[in-house]
C-alpha cells in the first residue's frame, strides 16, 4: 500500500465516524455514497476520486464537530481542494473546490433545485453565500469544471441515505493512482 493510501485510510478511519451534518449517515459512508454513485454513472477516475473525497477537508480543519451548528462556515471546499491538490491533479481537485459553488449555482440556475436539498444543504447555504447572483453564475459557467463540479454536487446531495450498501473505502482507493498528479 502506498503512503498516500495510508494517509487517506487514517484520515478517514479516525475522523469519520462523525455524523454528515444533520443527516443520519455518517462522514465515511457520505464519502462512499458519492463514490458509488459517481462509479455507477460510469465516472472517470478523477470524478469517482473526487466524489469520494469532496468533504475531506471537512475532515482536516481544526473547527470542531458541526460548525456550521454555530453558524460557521468552515470553507471545507477550499481547504479541502488545497489538500488534494498536493497529491493529485486538477480534475480531482477543482471538482471539489466548485462542489460548493456549484450547490449556489444550481440554486439560482434551476428554479427546484432549492426544494430538493436536505435540511443541511439549506442550513450551510446562507452560510456560504445564498444562491448566485446573474453575474456569479455567468463566472462559474467558464469554468473547465464547472460541468464536472454540477455533477459531483449531484452525487453529493444523493449521499445520504440511511440504508444505502456500498463497496467499501479501499475499493475506490484504486482509483487514486490513476490521478496522481505528475
Ligand atoms: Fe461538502
Ligand atoms: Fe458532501
Amino acid at each position: 500500500m502506498t503512503d498516500l493510501h495510508q494517509e487517506l485510510l487514517r484520515v478517514y478511519a479516525g475522523r469519520a465516524t462523525r455524523r454528515y451534518g444533520l443527516s443520519a449517515v455518517s462522514q465515511l459512508q457520505h464519502a462512499l455514497q458519492a463514490a458509488a454513485l459517481a462509479e455507477a454513472a460510469g465516472e472517470p477516475p478523477a470524478l469517482i476520486l473526487a466524489a469520494l473525497l469532496h468533504d475531506v477537508g471537512h475532515m482536516i480543519h481544526e473547527f470542531g464537530e458541526d460548525p456550521a451548528a454555530r453558524g460557521i462556515d468552515d470553507r471545507h471546499e477550499e481547504i479541502g481542494a488545497d489538500w488534494l491538490a498536493r497529491h493529485f491533479g486538477p480534475a480531482v481537485a477543482e471538482p471539489v473546490r466548485l462542489h460548493v459553488p456549484a450547490k449556489r449555482y444550481l440554486c439560482a440556475a434551476e428554479s427546484d433545485y432549492f426544494a430538493k436539498l436536505s435540511p443541511d444543504s439549506v442550513r450551510s447555504l446562507a452560510l456560504q453565500g445564498g444562491p448566485m447572483s446573474a453575474e456569479e453564475v455567468a463566472t462559474f459557467d467558464r469554468d473547465p469544471y464547472a460541468e464536472a463540479a454540477k455533477r459531483l454536487r449531484r452525487y453529493d446531495e444523493g449521499a445520504k441515505d440511511p440504508t444505502a450498501t456500498t463497496p467499501d473505502f479501499e475499493h475506490f482507493l484504486s482509483y487514486a493512482d490513476a490521478c496522481v498528479r505528475t
